[in-house]
């Protein structure tokens, strides 16, 4: 597969004349691919049914003449006003209640049955229209599920989607109660009509209810986006798509996939260290106009999970943003160095946001690969230089890695509905997990929680799996030399109880948690040896033999039956000793990175990324700050 290079692009902000000048200069900067109009509805349609495509015949046209080929975005992630005249009720509504209004985009209720026949209405519109059109070759639904929190919606949309999604769930409201333990605090139901929505209640509700308005609420989004899938098939062959974001899990990705033939993902390193990273400030200063070493190839490799293979990055920051606390621009090279990365991870595509920086509303300051007045960004330049370098690459392929993760977007609604503890965090637990094994050079993949990869691994990290069944435990010892489990693994059943056979409940493995304790940041329990559980510590029992201890000899890490179980949070310091002991264990070989340089094997290129801003040394060879040194099996490469 040949990596190619995008840009996203809004005809309906310039002047028409303009078009075919953008167009060409696409093209010599090397880019093959445009993605138009996922924000442009009140353009296709100022009055309800009042169409007006010329504009965009003419622009897909000046593009594909050009030689671009074009991503066509539904335009549904924005509503125009005479929607809300037609369906005064589609908003999405607030945790307090209050209705999340129009003047800025995404105010729409998933559960609108209302708005989601709009949207599959313009979507069959646009399908009949450029669905064989021979410019259009990829198509983008809606744009970022998500986005500024709207998977969740309090509306009476939802309510009433809700209520009918538990009837078919649970069949009778007793089994509903009894799934529940509504007898707790007087909370039993006489019908589904009295069931409300999770929010304002006295104090929390019942953490059953609240992980099933959560499950709801992801179905929700894969239904939405369905619709539009179903109608754009009959009238399109060409690949479908959505670009999800970084760190957003209330919502099932992989089931959302499962109507998409390619994942995309939007990746802005410097807003995400600033915006949505727990580090220290000494990490976040010197990675300050970098991004953080892991975060964008974290999201690659389960991105190409979610795409079952196929993914690409559809927005790639170019300059600062506008929407982070703070907003730096860029080392230069960094660029080009995350889009590098992003192919070394399998990208098809890095598609850069946006091509020409906005001189009006809410993105006035977000960098473009041009500037309002037309001139280069310092972006420009790097992109040009990529471009160059992907044609002189060929292709890359991909190869499996020796090691996995599943990561399960039901465990982390499970551990935000009862977290027991500031600080313990899903995403946070994996994260730390994936760092680790990238700083021992290792390539990871990341694997659904139903574990059904193709192929073998050496290791496999399950962390923090609310669920387990007999079944999952059996593919996953199957399918690996190693599996590791913990904390908080098997902790609850579907309807969030304890499980009748403890935690965490596999008969392989001789183990059980006795007691949970959290633990505020400054306070950790040290582990013999070196390194520590943080915010989350059990206490374990059972014939299971230990591998590592706390300093008064209870258990921090049993073994059994080809599975380990973790007694807790890891720090940093912690988790690199796991990943060398089950290395050793699983038949792995590690890489040792300096701090910053990261690794990425292909099937015949090893990458190496610098993240930091001064060279580093690997086995002899100096690679400069914000580079990219790619070594193909001929060259020198000792690792
Ligand atoms: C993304 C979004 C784009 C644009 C961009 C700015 O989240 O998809 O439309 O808003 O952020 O960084």
């Amino acid at each position: 597969m040949k990596p190619e290079l995008g840009v996203c692009y809004y005809p309906e902000h310039w002047p028409e004349e303009m078009w075919v000048k953008d167009a060409v200069k696409m093209v010599q900067t090397g880019l093959t691919w445009v993605r138009i109009g996922e924000f442009s509805w009140s353009r296709m349609e100022p009055a309800p049914g009042d169409l007006q495509f010329g504009w965009l015949d003419r622009a897909v046209e000046t593009l594909g003449k050009a030689g671009l080929k074009v991503v066509m975005g539904t335009p549904t992630a924005t509503p125009p006003r005479w929607m809300l005249d037609k369906h005064p009720d589609m908003l999405a509504v607030d945790a307090q209640g209050n209705p999340r209004k129009f003047g800025s985009r995404r105010h729409y209720c998933f559960s609108h049955q209302g708005f989601i026949e709009e949207c599959a209405r313009i979507a069959g519109i646009m399908g009949e229209r450029y669905g064989q059109n021979p410019y259009v070759a990829a198509w983008q639904i809606d744009n970022e599920y998500g986005c500024h929190d709207t998977t969740i919606s309090y509306s009476a949309a939802a309510l009433n989607a809700f209520r009918i999604w538990l009837a078919d769930q649970y069949g009778t409201v007793e089994k509903l109660n009894s799934a529940w333990g509504n007898v707790f605090w007087s909370m039993e139901y006489s019908s589904f009509e009295q069931i409300e929505l999770p929010n304002l209640t006295v104090t929390e509700p019942n953490p059953a209810h609240a992980l099933a308005f959560k499950r709801f609420s992801s179905d929700q989004v894969a239904a939405f986006n369905k619709a539009q899938c179903d109608v754009l098939r009959k009238f399109t062959k060409t690949p479908l798509l959505h670009n999800y974001m970084g760190r957003v899990l209330d919502f099932d990705h992989y089931k959302v996939g499962e109507d998409l033939d390619i994942a995309t993902w939007d990746s802005y390193p410097i807003g995400f260290l600033s915006d949505r990273l727990e580090a220290d400030s000494e990490h976040k200063t010197v990675y300050l106009q970098q991004g953080d070493p892991d975060m964008q190839a974290f999201h690659h490799d389960l991105y190409r999970s979610v795409g079952r293979g196929r993914w690409w990055v559809m927005e790639q920051q170019p300059g600062p943003v506008n929407w982070a606390p703070y907003n730096p621009a860029p080392l230069p090279g960094m660029v080009r160095l995350w889009s590098l990365e992003a192919v070394a991870h399998g990208a098809e595509v890095v598609s850069y946001f946006r091509w020409r920086q906005a001189p009006m509303a809410q993105e006035q300051m977000h960098a473009g690969l041009l500037t309002p007045y037309n001139r280069a960004a310092p972006a420009l330049s790097e992109v040009r230089q990529t471009a160059d370098e992907l044609a002189e690459l060929g292709d890359v392929e991909q190869k499996q890695a020796q090691v996995a993760i599943v990561l399960d977007y039901a465990s982390n609604w499970a551990w935000e509905t009862q977290p027991q503890g500031g600080g313990f965090d899903y995403f946070q637990l994996v994260f730390s997990a994936y760092r680790s094994l990238r700083k021992a050079g290792l390539s990871v993949d990341f694997i659904p929680p139903d574990i059904t990869p193709h192929g073998a691994y050496n290791l496999i990290l399950a962390p923090g799996l609310a669920k387990l069944n007999d079944e999952l435990v059996k593919r996953l010892t199957s399918v690996c030399n190693l599996g590791i489990l913990g904390p908080r693994t098997g902790a609850i059943t579907k309807d969030f109880q304890i499980p009748d056979r403890g935690r965490p409940g596999v008969d392989c493995l001789d183990c059980q948690v006795e007691l949970v304790e959290t633990l505020p940041p400054n306070i950790s329990r040290a582990v013999q040896g070196g390194g520590a559980m943080q915010h989350w510590v059990e206490r374990l029992s059972g014939s299971a033999r230990d591998l590592l201890c706390f300093e008064d000899g209870t258990s921090a890490l049993k073994e059994g039956g080809g599975l380990w179980y973790l007694a807790g949070n890891p720090d940093d310091a912690l988790w690199d000793r796991v990943i060398n002991l089950a290395a050793q264990n699983s038949g792995l070989t590690l890489h040792q990175m300096p701090e910053g340089l990261r690794r990425r094997e292909t099937s015949d290129t090893v990458f190496l990324t610098n993240y930091n801003a001064h060279p580093v040394e690997w086995h002899g060879q100096i690679i400069n700050g914000c580079d990219v040194a790619i070594i193909k099996p001929e060259s020198h490469d000792p690792a």
